[in-house]
């Protein structure tokens, strides 16, 4: 993976050599420096850019750029400059960074979209140079360079697998090669790998959202998952055969009408003490949802092949927490069904028992999400006594009406691990937004004929799935999160193009480095 684009640390000396040598006639030279405000540059940029400091204002002043964070300037062939073309990316020194007015500098924390835009500007085939050195007033975390290398590599993914005209100029052009020019390229190269990681686990999750259920079946799925072996996770895949026999009934009851076969997958990342409680990841893992014999309407059923998407980031999770050997316990399980209308599919009435012993009335073969979940919760508790756990599921269509893209939402029995994840997601900008939850709630969804009915009603959809959930994970700390909105059909932004983001890849790993580890 990681072949969209290379990045590459090198001292300034190095990369002023570099841009004094000529030009590679099928590519010209992209030069990237950063500017605050009125163009401010770092010495080693001013230097770099002096024979051509003239032409540069003359074009930002014709321009209005003034460096302001987020903006950009393109000048090409400026004369007197060692690129063929120069962009110019507003870090806007001065109030938004506090480094005016005799605040203390704050540093610049989105070197993850700068990094994305400047990838999307220099496009495919580049040869690039960026030069890492700061307008005075701004200054950058110890992460910045990994970020912006993360934010150039999520920026190229491109799920174009099924394409088979390769007339795309990424095919012709190549990855994009960029030098990144540091005064200290060493004390960079452990954020490099850290961000080398999290784009390879963020793009594995974006592939499995993207990919069809033809191809993405439950054992397929699980296939691609027992792949992290190769990272040090242990795997264990339990199928129907196993999973009857444990009493997982609500379970098998989603994908006993369709012909894919049904998994559960158990990913376990040991890197903490020997013994101490891991904290728990479950996914929901519907490859396709139809709706079953409630079935859906026809308008954007195809979108239903992302079901997945919880799976999908605790896959994503499991790869980043291994590739980097976080010293943490981590268990990740997902649930991987299909929910299909057959003549052997379940109906509505029907009362399935589940691995807990509690009972269900299947009211509608739509809220199946929740019954996946609650075996899978069931059998991580039991199985694992996780010291927390947390189930991501693109569950309701109502939280998409409550929340619509911005934040994921977000359920608990445990204020302290809300407020975690409330804190990570917030630090990463996967954003989530905490629902209320309460006994009114909860007796919506008894049943006149089983413990509990699987769904309870129109009104607050999204909440009464969360307490179907929780009436499956006892007294363990718990957090559901329903992804529906943010999990698939994602909104472009300056690091990603692709309709299944991979969110709550990086929500997870944030979690674990904040709060689980040493
Ligand atoms: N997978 C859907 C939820 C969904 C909807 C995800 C839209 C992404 C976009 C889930 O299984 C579902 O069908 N939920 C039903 C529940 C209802 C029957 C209680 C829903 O939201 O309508
Ligand atoms: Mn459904
Ligand atoms: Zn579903």
């Amino acid at each position: 993976m990681l072949v969209n684009a290379k990045y590459e640390l090198q001292p300034f000396d190095a990369a002023e050599a570099l841009l004094r040598q000529p030009e590679d006639a099928g590519h010209p030279r992209t030069l990237v420096v950063f500017v605050g405000r009125d163009l401010a540059m770092g010495e080693r940029a001013a230097s770099v850019l002096k024979d051509a400091a003239a032409h540069l204002s003359r074009a930002a002043a014709a321009a209005k750029f003034k460096g302001k964070s987020g903006t950009s300037l393109e000048i090409l062939a400026a004369p007197g400059a060692p690129a063929s073309r120069v962009i110019l990316m507003g870090v806007g020194a001065g109030d938004e960074t506090g480094g005016e007015g005799g605040e203390a500098a704050k540093p610049f924390e989105d070197f993850l979209a700068l990094g994305g835009q400047t990838a999307a500007k220099m496009g495919p085939g580049a040869r690039a140079v960026v030069l890492f050195d700061l307008p005075e007033g701004v200054s950058a975390a110890h992460d910045s360079v990994g970020q912006f290398a993360l934010g150039g590599w999520l920026r190229a993914y491109k799920f174009d697998h099924y394409k088979t005209k390769k007339k795309d100029e990424a095919e012709r052009e190549g990855p994009m090669e960029v030098v990144v020019a540091l005064a200290d390229p060493d004390s960079h190269s452990a954020a490099m790998s850290d961000g080398g990681h999290l784009a390879e686990a963020v793009m594995l999750a974006r592939t499995l959202v993207n990919e069809p259920a033809n191809v993405l079946t439950p054992p397929e799925f699980a296939r691609r998952a027992s792949e992290l072996m190769k990272l040090g996770v242990e795997v264990e895949v339990l199928d129907e055969k196993a999973m009857s026999a444990l009493g997982m009934r609500a379970l098998l009851g989603v994908g006993q009408g369709s012909e894919a076969g049904i998994r559960l997958v158990v990913l376990r990342w040991s890197g903490g003490a020997e013994g101490a409680a891991p904290i728990a990841f479950v996914g929901k893992g519907v490859v396709f949802d139809s709706g079953g014999i409630s079935i859906k309407p026809a308008a954007s059923m195809e979108d239903m092949k992302g079901d997945m998407a919880g799976a999908a980031a605790v896959t994503g999770a499991m790869y980043a927490i291994a590739a980097r050997k976080a010293k943490a316990n981590v268990v990740g399980v997902l649930g991987l069904v299909e929910n299909m209308p057959d003549g052997k599919a379940q109906r509505p009435g029907d009362i399935v028992k589940s691995m807990s012993g509690q009972t269900i009335e299947i009211v509608n073969t739509d809220a199946e999400g929740r019954l996946v979940l609650a075996d899978a919760l069931t059998y991580v508790i039991e199985n694992h006594k996780p010291a927390a756990v947390i189930d991501l599921a693109t569950l309701t269509g109502a939280i998409l009406v409550a929340l619509g893209q911005e934040y994921g939402g977000l359920f608990s029995n445990n204020d302290e691990l809300a407020d975690h994840l409330t804190k990570s997601g917030n630090h990463i900008g996967e954003k989530l937004w905490r629902l209320p939850m309460g006994p009114a709630y909860d007796k919506l969804i008894d049943s006149k004929f089983a413990d509990m009915k699987n769904t309870g009603g129109r009104h607050a959809g999204s909440i009464t799935a969360a307490h179907f959930l929780q009436r499956f994970v006892g007294k363990t700390p718990w957090a559901h999160l329903d992804i529906a909105g943010t999990g698939m059909g994602s909104p472009m932004s300056d690091t990603n193009q692709s309709w299944g983001a991979g969110w709550g890849v990086r929500l997870l790993d944030r979690l674990v480095r904040d709060y689980y580890e040493g």
